[in-house]
């Protein structure tokens, strides 16, 4: 028996963070080697990419990547409501809008974690994204913003943007300041207030709360899970995708045996070679893959091995994977 051993009541309880530029396609199907029932999320994709960009470049994904979650980016009901339509028909098994993204270029097109100070506006594009489709919609938040700290504040908020009908949020548990601080440094500056989001569980019991930010321990997201619904995990996600390993029988009381961390590389020979055959570049796929061997004996070597091979000339993807795990188990 684990140390968790109690049921979640949720049928997702633990996912994976929307992170740009790191949870891509490839990134997910590398993923669900190593776990097949985690919730993931897309990278946010804005509106305005996919109403006037090329829609399914941004959009298309692999049947395997299920259960998977389009977050958009953007503050326009209308925009939204289109573009929740559109992911419905390609066949995500949700949406999600982001309002936890503090980014000087996402602030510039008055979305992302601004909208934490507009609760009305949020309800707005919820409400519309609601009545467009039949797959849940979601908001991913942060606790507030400079100025709006208050967990009276966050409360206000939920309340507001509950109104339009949705029951899922995702709360980051750190304040975003915005103006003064970089991406990154809003992911570990503004303190994590935890006791926030049991706070917000507890008053709003009907929803569906999932609690984000510094989760690098599945034995911590158990006990998380005794307060909230759900747990999201970002970076360490990304930075030791083998902490997945366990979830899916520990979480998703699915046995299934995990594939060792060679084996998972070994079963993604015919990916890239098939992403090869149609023009892409092997480090696409492999540069998410560093992580792999984490803490490992050899870890270190297969990092430095790929970082020098996956840009120049190899002779086939077996014979680079072979010379880049070399040293490990
Ligand atoms: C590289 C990177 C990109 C991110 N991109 C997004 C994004 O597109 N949308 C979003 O809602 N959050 C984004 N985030 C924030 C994460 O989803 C998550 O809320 C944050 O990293 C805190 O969780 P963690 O402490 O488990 O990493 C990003 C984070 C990182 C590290």
């Amino acid at each position: 028996m684990t140390t968790n051993s109690h049921r979640p009541k949720d049928p997702f309880p633990i996912s994976i963070a929307p992170m740009m530029e790191w949870t891509d396609r490839h990134y997910r199907v590398f993923m669900r080697r190593i776990t097949e029932k985690t919730l993931l999320y897309t990278e946010m994709v804005t509106t305005s990419a996919i109403l006037r960009g090329d829609r399914k470049r941004f959009l298309d994904f692999d049947p395997i990547e299920k259960p998977l979650i389009l977050q958009l980016g953007g503050d326009n009901p209308e925009d939204l409501a289109e573009c929740s339509k559109i992911a419905e028909d390609f066949g995500y098994d949700g949406v999600n809008l982001n309002v936890g993204c503090p980014s000087d270029r996402v602030r510039d097109g008055h979305f992302g974690a601004c909208l934490m100070a507009k609760p009305d506006l949020v309800r707005s594009c919820t409400e519309a994204m609601k009545s467009a489709v039949s797959i849940p919609v979601s908001v991913k938040h942060r606790i507030g913003i400079n100025g709006l700290e208050s967990y009276e504040n966050l409360k206000n908020f939920i309340q507001v943007v509950s109104q339009s009908g949705i029951r899922d949020f995702t709360i980051h548990a750190r304040i975003a300041v915005l103006g003064g601080l970089s991406p990154a440094q809003n992911r570990t500056i503004p303190p994590l207030r935890y006791e926030d989001v049991f706070q917000i569980k507890k008053e709003f019991p009907s929803l569906r709360i999932e609690i984000n930010g510094g989760i690098r321990d599945l034995d911590i997201a158990g006990s998380l899970l005794e307060k909230v619904d759900a747990v999201m995990i970002g970076r360490a996600a990304y930075e030791i995708p083998y902490l997945f390993a366990g979830v899916d029988e520990r979480f998703y009381f699915h046995s299934r045996p995990c594939p060792s961390r060679k084996e998972v590389m070994i079963s993604m020979i015919p990916y890239l070679e098939e992403h090869i055959s149609k023009g892409g570049k092997i480090h696409h796929v492999l540069r998410h893959t560093m992580g792999l061997f984490h803490g490992l004996p050899g870890g270190k070597y297969y990092r430095r091995k790929l970082t020098e091979t996956m840009y120049s000339e190899f002779p086939s993807v077996k014979f680079l994977l072979d010379s880049a795990m070399e040293k490990v188990d």
